[in-house]
């Protein structure tokens, strides 16, 4: 049900506008100055007003101004008269939703209330998603207990209230673009987009136009204007992972936005402010490129001002028995699957593993083993194929049983997936959290193909 609260000291006029719009699904409220639709705003909470501009006591433009202070979202429609321009604009300028001019034509005004309506229902939703996206990069989302992990939150809470400029160091896997998230979902612009940019993936002569758009036929293939993530970002995050793969040219650029705060779009000379926070993140060593000549020592130092150093999932084993328990239940959710059970063995054995590729590898290995688990047990054998590999005589030594390559278990576990799900691929992409293009490669790659009927 809609409320839409109706003010105007006229009562005939209230009575009529209440009688041709009502519907099933509205109810109405009636106010007839701006004190008293104030109180009812605040007792009823009302989706919209439709308000009058002359009325004793409070009038239109004061009520207008009282009630964005109290609810800064609330949908008002002003009614505003024929001849008089300067109203109508101060009530758009104050906040007002729209504008229906005297006399009133009812269709207007309906289609005024739903557009409202609709409106509403849109930053609903947005809000909903905002606050369920923002959930998810909760510092408690981040597991680990560990020292290296303490410093890590410690440094998150300090910097996401200030939109400086973070540098996240560590190895693949760590959860640099998590931290990333955290950052920007823990800051006072965690309703501005965060936008991910992966400097390796695009290709040298486009990473530009995509930073910092382009004007139409600056290039080739610029058929038509286009905004960058600088520009799209807002006030929000721009996220520049694998910063130590950024050509040289582009790093210069991307200096002089971290100092000035300005770029302009490829092919056009007009300067464009920005607002939004970068955080840069890389596994590289980038003092390695400084000496190569391969990175910029100036903007070297800009990134450095915070720095974030994730620690390797090897030097914090003491945080892997709650991450395994956060994984299971997120690979759960994703898969339907309730396997909860996990043997103290298990989780010694996963302590004993060297994990090269860190959070990611032990989720991807958890994931495998979710897939292939039968009951609500996490079965041992299925975190490693190889027979070698005894579970209880693990338990106490470091693993050297001979794995295969790694290439190996990849091709044989995606071939496994692909079967289990018929060979639908989306399916196989959702349980594998790859990219449909990189799940095509590995098919190509391995020369995987569906089991013959
Ligand atoms: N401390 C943690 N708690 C919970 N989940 C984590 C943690 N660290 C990483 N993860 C999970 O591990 C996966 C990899 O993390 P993420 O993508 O942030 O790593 P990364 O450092 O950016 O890796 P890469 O260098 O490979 O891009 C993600 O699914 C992430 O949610
Ligand atoms: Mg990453």
């Amino acid at each position: 049900m809609n409320q839409i609260l109706v003010v105007d000291d006229d009562s005939s006029s209230r009575e009529s506008i209440i009688l041709n719009l009502s519907k099933d699904d509205r109810h109405f409220l009636e106010a007839s100055n701006g004190v008293e639709a104030l109180e009812i705003v605040r007792s009823e909470n009302p989706d919209i007003v439709v308000c009058d501009i002359r009325m004793p006591q409070m009038d239109g433009l004061e009520f207008l101004e009282k009630v964005k202070e109290y609810k800064s979202d609330l949908h008002v429609i002003m009614i505003t008269a024929y001849d008089d321009m300067q109203t109508t604009v101060r009530a758009i300028q104050q906040g007002a939703f729209e504008y229906v001019r005297k006399p009133i034509d009812i269709l207007d005004l309906e289609l005024t209330i739903k557009r409202a309506l609709e409106n509403l229902d849109v930053c609903r939703r947005l809000e909903g998603l905002i606050s369920k996206i923002g959930k998810e990069y909760q510092i408690d989302n981040i597991i680990g207990k560990s020292p290296g992990m303490m410093e890590v939150f410690k440094i998150i809470g300090a910097v996401s209230t200030s939109p400086v400029t973070v540098l996240i160091r560590g190895q693949s896997g760590t959860g640099k673009e998590l931290i990333a998230k955290a950052i920007h979902y823990n800051s006072p612009f965690r309703d501005q987009p965060f936008i991910p940019v992966n400097c390796t993936a695009i290709p040298e002569n486009l990473i530009e136009s995509e930073l910092f758009g382009h004007e139409k036929g600056s290039f080739t293939g610029a058929i038509s204007q286009n905004k960058g993530k600088f520009e799209l970002a807002g006030q929000g995050t721009i996220f520049l992972d694998e910063i130590g793969d950024m050509p040289l040219q582009l790093q210069t650029k991307l200096l002089r936005v971290i100092q000035e705060r300005t770029f302009e779009r490829v092919g056009s000379n007009k300067t464009i402010k920005t607002e939004a926070r970068i955080i840069a993140a890389t596994h590289k060593n980038l003092e390695t490129l400084l000496e190569k000549g391969d990175f910029r020592e100036d903007l070297y130092y800009r990134l450095r001002v915070v720095e974030i150093t994730v620690p390797p999932l090897s030097e914090r084993i003491e945080d892997i028995p709650a991450l395994v328990d956060y994984l299971m239940e997120k690979i759960n959710r994703d898969l339907g699957k309730d396997v909860r059970r996990v043997s103290p063995e298990v989780i010694e054995l996963l302590t004993k593993i060297e994990w090269k590729g860190n959070v990611r590898e032990l989720e991807n290995v958890l994931r495998r083993a979710i897939v292939l688990s039968r009951g609500d047990v996490l079965l041992p054998e299925t975190l490693t194929e190889s027979p070698q590999i005894d579970v209880s005589q693990t338990a106490s030594a470091t693993i050297t049983a001979p794995f295969r390559s790694l290439a190996e278990a990849e091709k044989e576990y995606i071939n496994k997936v692909l079967l289990h799900n018929d060979w639908n691929k989306k399916r196989t992409c959702e349980v594998l959290n790859i990219a449909r293009t990189t799940l095509d490669r590995k098919i190509e790659q391995y020369e995987l193909k569906p089991l013959e009927k």
